[in-house]
């Protein structure tokens, strides 16, 4: 038997998790794991929404199959396409030769380009609806939320939204799927430092997405990962209106790359004068230990950044820049960020750092602090103007 819960009669959660990938895409560790939630809706007509990623493919056909109980599948309704969630498609179409494959223009575009078939292609548009006896589902096309092709489907008889990744975020389900079953403290990290590094360089689209919807009666989230939002819907949403207009909270991360520990003390002493100025949320966070979407994670949150990197070949050290061009390629806005760093016998890696960062819009905060090799007293007293400044500037607003 496997293990299948009910979301309103009729409707169920068919998802599986996955605590054996050790990277999401290849890039974003799964400290905590991930679930690829897939949903069954039994009426006279059925329909699966969404599939899971192809290393869960057994047990998810036995939990569809159980749920059939010797009934067809007469829809596979497809919002996402990345592989984490088409991986079954065949699968699918292999258990259940005459089901009806529902998706847009672009989603079968991608199909035939991933997996190089035709299957039997029910195409709709922004607005098309599918009746299935009891219930008509309804697609709203919200591209780039992450990808062109994404789309959301609503059940209008018990006003369900299946929103593909949009609300969703990493850990895997563990028993608790509903968000009344569940802490959602533990989740809430992991949901922000997945949508800061899937989902967030596509802010404008998120909120295009977000204000299609906003007349819509929203009682339950069904994503594509994490918890199932049945108790307080608006938590998730909110959530996510919030991080895609980029709002911020008042605190600061200090993320440095260090190879002797002489700019980490210099981290250090930042940190303790931010907390002596009143600053309570202070994050150190050591870029050659740490892996980018976690500081991410945090700088999605805060307002304040302070970036700190001794100097490597002239330039900034390696750790520190690969944070960089990943913060870069989010195009956060509107955070303000000051510079510290060592150098041995020519600098680089501060200007570096100032050079990159202002690209981002960034405002610039204090005087860039730069020392050769070891911070001596009166370097400590500038580090201590650079954190008075950044308390202010944190304040502010
Ligand atoms: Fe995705
Ligand atoms: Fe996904």
């Amino acid at each position: 038997m496997e293990i299948v819960a009910k979301i309103v009669d009729g409707v169920y959660y068919v998802g599986v998790n996955d605590r054996d990938t050790h990277l999401f895409e290849n890039i974003w560790p799964l400290t905590k794991g991930v679930s690829y939630n897939s949903y069954l809706i039994v009426d006279e007509k059925t329909a699966l929404i969404d599939t899971v990623k192809v290393n869960k493919m057994k047990e998810y056909i036995e939990k569809i199959t159980q749920i059939l109980d010797g009934k067809p599948l007469d829809y596979l309704i497809i919002n996402h396409m990345e592989p984490d969630h088409s991986g079954a498609i065949s699968s699918i179409v292999h258990a259940f030769p005459n089901v009806k494959i529902v998706g847009n223009k672009k989603t079968f575009e991608f199909i035939k380009a991933m997996y190089h078939f035709e299957g039997n292609f029910h195409e709709v548009k922004d607005g098309d609806e599918i009746n299935l006896g009891s219930r008509t589902l309804k697609f709203y096309m919200t591209p780039m939320v992450h990808w062109p092709e994404t789309m959301m489907t609503y059940d209008i008889k018990d006003k369900i939204l299946f929103s593909g990744d949009a609300f969703g975020g990493f850990g895997s389900l563990d028993g608790g799927i509903f968000d009344d079953e569940v802490d959602i403290s533990y989740f809430e990290n992991e949901i922000r430092r997945y949508y800061s590094n899937i989902v967030g360089k596509f802010g404008p689209m998120v909120q295009k997405a977000l204000q299609k919807l906003s007349g819509l009666d929203i009682k339950i989230v069904c994503s594509t990962h994490g918890p199932v939002w049945r108790t307080n819907p608006m938590h998730i949403v909110s959530a996510y209106d919030r991080w895609s207009k980029y709002e911020y909270e008042e605190g600061v991360v200090i993320a440095y790359g260090t190879m002797y520990g002489n700019t980490e003390k210099m981290a250090d002493y930042i940190a303790r004068v931010l907390a002596e100025e009143g600053v309570k949320n202070i994050r150190v966070m050591n870029t050659s230990t740490t892996h980018e979407s976690f500081i991410i994670n945090e700088i999605w949150r805060f307002k304040g950044v302070i970036l700190g990197t001794c100097t490597y070949n002239n330039w900034i050290f390696p750790p520190m820049e690969n944070l960089i061009i990943n913060l870069s390629h989010k195009g956060l806005p509107n955070r303000v960020f000051g510079v510290f760093g060592t150098y041995g016998w020519s600098g680089g890696g501060v200007k570096g750092i100032v050079e990159y960062i202002q690209k981002n819009k960034w405002q610039l905060v204090g005087e860039p602090v730069e020392v050769q090799f070891s911070p001596k007293e009166e370097d400590f007293e500038r580090l201590r103007k650079l954190a008075i400044d950044m308390a202010k500037a944190v304040k502010e607003g």
